[in-house]
């Protein structure tokens, strides 16, 4: 049978992810040592899985309201505000989602027509261009660049505007570059969003995870608030990429059409899940600042060590992955990671999977133990001096 003749255009249209076939390579080869991986190598903080053990004893094993049990949007609402000053209505502003990813999937099948541009800062989280995809957009590809240590530049932003644009998907701390972006340098681009009358969507799942430097929240930058759909979730701060948690925060006119696709397309997110996030967000902050501080000790180191075996890298300064340029390599980012694998058993993403913007660098994420990361150093170490 021609299946390929019953699937629909958009969904045709999108493609596998490079990093997939990675994966695929690393999974044929155990004794590979893996740094493709955005997922924390930590489990779930103890207290967090016995909140949802409880939950279960408790029989909470039913649906909960559609935008999540309101205790959880209370203790969202309450977590903005002391982390980043921003302020959400529990009961109209706040939709508990399956992971940063649904959220993410919500708000652009809310916001987007047939033909809509969506500005994708690159080089980006590779879901981004397929969900505007299937949305039904354009994704518009906005390049940044190594000598700008990877911020949204507003001019190089502005040479992208077009009447068709509508939305703005700005993510920092960047997946894959690490690259965070300051108040200063967000005001500008609010500057750019107020003048071209765009909506912002803001994916700051990596919010917790910075270095030496605050986040700042998007919506927090004058006149943004009401131009902003805030997404964020617990895989990342927490450990608890499983549990499929995540949430968005917006205007109560946005979340309310929001809260429409996400109630006829998935009704809630996971019970249990809640349950375990209300006890995260009361009392998880040790777990994170834990976490954060073992990142923080491999993120020095390998930023140290890539220099010193002379790869031009910028230092990151969010998220758990680090961006070096592999340009004088002479290798592509293709064949670079490819032969790292093949010749090293070392597995790194080609920045070229995140955007054209990515290519000649190559994604390292640090979750992994300091243990794993020194071999894969020594390995990489090798590897420079034999091609
Ligand atoms: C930038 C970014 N956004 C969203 C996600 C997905 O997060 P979640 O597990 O909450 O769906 C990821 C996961 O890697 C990510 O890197």
């Amino acid at each position: 049978m021609d299946y390929k003749k019953y699937v629909a255009d958009r969904v045709k249209d999108v493609k596998f992810s490079t990093i997939r076939y990675f994966f695929n390579l690393v999974n044929q080869m155990p004794e590979a040592i893996s740094l493709c991986i955005g997922e924390p190598d930590f489990v779930t903080p103890i207290h967090i899985c016995e909140a949802a053990k409880k939950a279960l004893d408790d029989g909470k094993t039913s649906y909960t309201p559609n935008p999540g049990i309101l205790e959880l949007r209370y203790e969202i609402a309450h977590y903005l505000k002391r982390r980043f000053g921003l302020s959400y209505v529990p009961e109209k502003e706040i939709i508990v989602t399956i992971g940063a990813s649904e959220a993410i999937d919500i708000a652009l099948r809310t916001l987007v027509n047939p033909g809509d541009e969506v500005l994708i800062p690159e080089p980006s989280f590779v879901a981004y261009r397929p969900c505007v995809t299937l949305a039904g957009g354009k994704p518009v590809p906005v390049p940044t660049y190594f000598e700008d240590g990877f911020v949204l530049r507003p001019d190089i932003l502005e040479r992208f505007v077009t009447p068709k644009s509508k939305v703005l998907l700005l993510s920092y701390p960047n997946n894959p570059t690490g690259a965070v972006m300051n108040r200063k340098q967000l005001e500008e681009i609010g500057k750019i969003v107020e003048k071209h009358d765009l909506i912002v969507i803001t994916d700051e799942i990596y919010a917790e995870l910075t270095y030496g430097v605050e986040h700042t929240a998007f919506a927090t930058i004058p006149g943004m608030w009401e131009r902003t759909v805030t997404i964020s979730g617990f895989s990342k701060a927490y450990s608890m990429t499983g549990w499929r948690l995540g949430y968005l925060a917006a205007p109560a006119e946005l979340a309310e059409e929001m809260l429409k696709v996400h109630q006829y397309s998935v009704t809630c997110a996971p019970t249990m899940a809640q349950y375990a996030a209300v006890e995260a967000l009361r009392n998880g902050d040790a777990d994170i600042e834990r976490m954060r501080e073992e990142y923080n000790k491999r993120r020095i180191y390998l930023y140290t060590s890539l220099k010193s075996m002379g790869l031009e890298c910028f230092e990151p300064k969010g998220a758990f992955y680090i961006f070096p340029s592999i340009k004088n390599t002479g290798l592509s980012s293709e064949e670079f990671a490819e032969r790292l694998l093949m010749e090293k058993k070392v597995a790194v993403v080609p920045g070229s999977a995140f955007g054209e913007s990515g290519q000649g660098f190559v994604r390292l994420a640090y979750a992994t133990s300091m243990a794993n990361l020194e071999k894969a150093v020594e390995r990489i170490g090798e590897f420079l001096k034999e091609i």
